[in-house]
């Protein structure tokens, strides 16, 4: 079964070809960093726009790598929520919009389940049952994942995302948009122990997160500095560095609280925060120590992408085969 997935939730267009036997087959991704990074943030209609131009050049790009055409696709899949209102629009309106001329399906895909099932397109992927913990720029969750679409929320944030806590933390630091990256690498200038933040809900007994007050922190802890002095490179690095310490203490201690309710011993970390390098180190260590293992997409798949909701397309296929029929009576 070959599945072209298309990607369009925020501010990446990712277009893809998976198929069932021979796995990742071509996959493209144009990101709009530059085009956002002037106004510190993605600018939703100006992502909308550009997603516009470019999906259907990255479709003729990946089907040029396989060097297949869409009469082989047996089906589309595209991201269908969450994410930005405008940008959805334009990658379902163009995968209804091939599928309805060629006759084929649409697979609806969860943009979470994508990022959540993407440590399959590794070369060491996890078997199930795992916990997943998804660490987004719009979602930080614990899941305990039995199955491909068997699913159960443990627990999440009540407030910020852990990586909205980033790139508000890069904000307040000057750092460029996205703030993720830049934050981390920062802190690894950073001298450890000069600030201490609170680790928010650490030890509160369920799996629920909060990030807002972290962010509150940094930007206190800034604000003090900043009334004698302007912040030097220093501080900058060594608030980096308190605030990344306390987002991968909370992030790692929950996550292993959730293996240790379930007796699962597989931790599958997704999403855009899961490429930080301080987290995959304390994870590593932490799964060295008590016996666990860990699984992270490749670190070009953590982020946004079409690879993964080609895939979450076809397992969602293979599962339930319903999903292939094609309904193509037109209601308007
Ligand atoms: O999964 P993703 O690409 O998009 C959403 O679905 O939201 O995640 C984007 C988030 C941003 O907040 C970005 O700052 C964060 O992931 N991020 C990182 C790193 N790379 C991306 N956060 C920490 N360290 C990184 N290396
Ligand atoms: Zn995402």
């Amino acid at each position: 079964m070959l599945i072209l997935g298309i990607e369009s939730s925020c501010d990446e267009t990712g277009v893809a070809l998976y198929d069932s036997t021979r796995g990742l087959l071509a996959h493209a991704l144009h990101s709009q960093i530059d085009m956002h990074v002037a106004y510190g943030g993605v600018v939703p209609e100006l992502a909308s726009r550009d997603h516009i131009r470019r999906v259907l050049p990255l479709t003729d790009t990946v089907l040029a790598q396989a060097q297949l055409t869409l009469e082989d696709v047996d089906a589309i899949a595209c991201t269908v929520g969450p994410g930005l209102a405008g940008a959805l629009l334009v990658g379902t309106a163009c995968a209804n919009a091939i599928a309805f001329a060629l006759n084929k399906p649409v697979i609806d895909v969860h943009h979470l389940e994508g990022h959540l099932l993407s440590p399959l397109l590794s070369n060491n992927p996890p078997e199930f049952p795992f916990i997943a913990l998804l660490v987004s720029g719009g979602h930080t969750q614990l899941m305990r994942v039995d199955g491909v679409g068997q699913y159960a929320l443990m627990g999440e944030t009540l407030d910020d995302a852990a990586g909205e806590a980033f790139d508000k933390t890069a904000k307040v630091l000057g750092l460029s948009y996205p703030g993720g990256p830049a934050v981390s690498k920062m802190a690894e200038q950073g001298t450890p122990n000069r600030f201490k933040f609170g680790r928010p809900m650490m030890h509160n007994g369920d799996f629920d997160f909060s990030f807002a007050g972290l962010k509150t922190a940094v930007l206190t802890q800034a604000k003090r500095l900043e009334a004698v002095a302007p912040l030097t490179e220093q501080d900058k690095a060594d608030i980096a560095h308190a605030f990344v310490e306390a987002a991968i203490d909370v992030l790692s201690f929950k996550a292993f609280k959730a293996l240790q309710a379930t007796g699962f011993n597989r931790l599958v970390i997704a999403g855009g925060v899961g490429a930080n390098a301080q987290l995959r180190l304390r994870l590593n260590a932490m799964a060295n120590k008590h016996q666990f293992k860990v699984f992270y997409p490749e670190l070009h798949l953590c982020t946004d992408n079409g690879a993964m909701i080609a895939l979450a397309g076809c397992l969602a296929a293979q599962r339930d085969p319903s999903l292939l029929k094609h309904d193509d009576t037109f209601t308007v």
